[in-house]
């Protein structure tokens, strides 16, 4: 199988998974709750770096190397190949579970039923696809849960290619929807376009595009409000090599703990 080769900006993503999901783990089993890891976009397990070819460990085997274990994995692709690449890399292990499927459904369904509040049950979940795949629903179910602490890709940069046009009949139908799944209504397009200050040449008023700031600020703001997670860190913006921001990686949970602990590792990143 080819794997996907990555930049930087990938390799600190999964340097923030490593330094989180260890204090996440140790402080949950020294306090008695049974813990998961979810990936719902699990990819191979491997990818290559970008600059030298080496192989770096991807999310679902950072998370198999955490320490103290979790007591539950579940890893999640719609891809088959990725899924028995991952397998392979995995070999037999009692608490793993592989689902070779569409993640939204299967998160719905299948895993986040299996963490509750009253069950003293919680997770750690990685929310990390390629594009505007995610579906609000299921940032939503994990926030109304109280039980499971998200890692979220922004995929900012895709949003401004499909989706910035002020008239949103401009938007490819597909990409439209996909935006609205993915925020959960049509609000987004608010917070990425505000009122100018002028008036155009017939006298209406126009809208001026906001900053890439204020987008994911609205959608930290809707994690909060809507989906009811109590503690949401200050995005930390993924740059490229040319410093464009590929994406924001975000952070909510419904524990104060957690949330410092992330905020101190954004700050060593950022
Ligand atoms: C960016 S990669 C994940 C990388 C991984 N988090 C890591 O850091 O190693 C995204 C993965 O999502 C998978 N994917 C895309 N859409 C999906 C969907 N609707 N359901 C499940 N998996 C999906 C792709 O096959 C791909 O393997």
């Amino acid at each position: 199988m080819n794997l996907d080769e990555i930049g930087p900006w990938s390799e600190i993503k999964l340097d923030i998974l490593r330094d989180y999901a260890a204090p996440y783990s140790r402080i949950l089993k020294t306090n008695g709750f049974h813990h998961g890891y979810i990936d719902a976009f699990s990819g191979p397990g491997l990818h290559t770096r970008k600059a030298g070819g080496e192989e770096v460990l991807g999310s679902p085997l950072v998370a198999l190397e955490v320490q103290p274990p979790f007591d539950e994995y579940h890893f999640i692709d719609l891809d088959g190949a990725k899924v028995d690449f991952l397998k392979r890399q995995v070999g037999s292990h009692p608490h793993v579970t592989f689902y070779n499927s569409g993640s939204n459904q299967v998160m719905l369904e299948s895993v986040l039923p299996r963490f509750s509040y009253a069950k003293r049950t919680r997770a750690l979940c990685v929310l990390d696809p390629y594009a505007l795949t995610l579906n609000w629903e299921v940032v939503r179910a994990a926030g109304v849960s109280q039980a499971v602490e998200v890692f979220i890709n922004f995929p900012v940069m895709q949003m401004n290619r499909n989706c910035k046009q002020v008239n949103i009949s401009e938007i490819l139908p597909g990409e439209l929807q996909a935006m609205d799944r993915f925020w959960g209504d049509r609000s987004w397009h608010s917070a990425m376009f505000r009122p100018s200050a002028q008036q155009n040449l017939f006298g209406e008023e126009d809208l001026d595009k906001t900053e890439n700031r204020d987008l994911v600020n609205a959608y930290c703001k809707r994690l909060n409000e809507v989906a009811g997670f109590g503690f949401v860190a200050s995005p930390l913006a993924m740059r490229n090599s040319r410093k464009a921001i590929v994406y924001y990686l975000l952070f909510a949970g419904p524990n104060k703990t957690g949330w410092k602990i992330v905020q101190d590792i954004y700050r060593k990143y950022g």
